[in-house]
């Protein structure tokens, strides 16, 4: 019977991974081979700034037309600098075109 905790622990936390990787995959996972750095900092405040209202939501949700009417607004909210803007907006275009932009 205690044997059951170990394994529920596991499976909790490889399908919570699993998850997080469809909300806002890592740069890794994009594949990107140019500007990472900057992709990163782009993700970072997509998983901070952007959930102090709501939760992450899954980029791969919303189409580009549909991000295009979104997210000006939520910069605004989020108040970032100009800089973040251009991260957080890159790094949402880099899931929106990756191949792996898992599952819809
Ligand atoms: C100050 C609070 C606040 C912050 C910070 C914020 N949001 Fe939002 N967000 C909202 C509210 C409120 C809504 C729902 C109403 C609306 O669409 O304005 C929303 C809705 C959304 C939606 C769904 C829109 C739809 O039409 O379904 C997305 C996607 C989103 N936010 C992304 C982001 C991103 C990306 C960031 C970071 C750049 C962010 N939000 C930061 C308050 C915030």
């Amino acid at each position: 019977m205690k044997r059951i905790f170990p394994i529920l622990f596991l499976i909790l936390t490889v399908t919570g991974c699993m998850d997080g990787l469809k909300v806002a995959p890592t740069i890794q996972e994009l594949g990107a081979t140019r500007d990472i750095a900057f992709l990163e900092e782009g993700r970072k405040i997509y998983v901070t700034s952007c959930t102090k209202c709501h939760n992450a939501l899954r980029i791969s949700r919303y189409s580009q037309q549909e991000w295009d009417g979104i997210l000006p607004d939520m910069i605004q909210k989020t108040k970032l600098t100009r800089v973040q803007a251009k991260q957080v907006e890159a790094y949402i275009n880099a899931v929106l075109l990756s191949p792996s932009a898992v599952a819809r």
